[in-house]
């Protein structure tokens, strides 16, 4: 297997940490989102269960970026539904943030450099990948552009 660099180990740590010390992060996560995005509530109809099995495959996905089971190219997949359900972009760059913030928050004194560091870097590979499905989709939806 390949070895896997301090910042990605350190993603992985955290959230370990964070189930064994914190326990499950869903429940905070949503609170985080919705407090911003009122709507968003609205939007998976106040439905809890489709909101947790949404969550843990967020989870699972960051999991899998970190420890290289999957790219930010194969991670992406579901926002073509997404964006026909009229979520936005800035909630989908949110979540992750806020997921991101949610563990740092809840590890507290045990968060450190490298964990910083490697969420850091994890967003800034996905963030590009996610931009660029969104625009190409945003094209669709706009219809074929004039050639000039
Ligand atoms: C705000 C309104 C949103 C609604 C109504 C919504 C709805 C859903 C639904 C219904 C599913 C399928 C869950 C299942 O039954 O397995 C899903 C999956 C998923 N959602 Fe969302 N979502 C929302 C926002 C977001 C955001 C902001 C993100 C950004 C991280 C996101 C990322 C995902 C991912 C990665 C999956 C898993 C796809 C898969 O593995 O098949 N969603 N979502």
């Amino acid at each position: 297997m390949q070895q896997l660099d301090t910042g990605d180990t350190a993603v992985l740590s955290s959230l370990e940490l964070y189930g064994e010390h914190v326990g499950e992060p869903t429940a905070a996560i949503y609170q985080r989102f919705f407090a911003k995005y009122p709507e968003a509530e609205e939007m998976f109809a106040h439905d809890r269960p489709t909101e947790e099995r949404m969550m843990s495959s967020v989870l699972m996905m960051i999991s899998d970026l970190a420890d290289h089971t999957t790219s930010a190219q194969h991670s992406i997949f579901w926002i073509t539904d997404h964006l026909a359900w009229d979520v936005s972009r800035d909630m989908m760059f949110d979540m992750f943030e806020m997921i991101r913030d949610t563990i740092r928050d809840g590890l507290g004194g045990e968060w450190t450099a490298d964990m910083d560091a490697g969420w850091h870097d994890l967003l800034d590979h996905l963030k590009p990948a996610m931009d660029q499905q969104i625009a190409e989709l945003e094209g669709y939806r706009s219809g074929p552009q004039a050639v000039s």
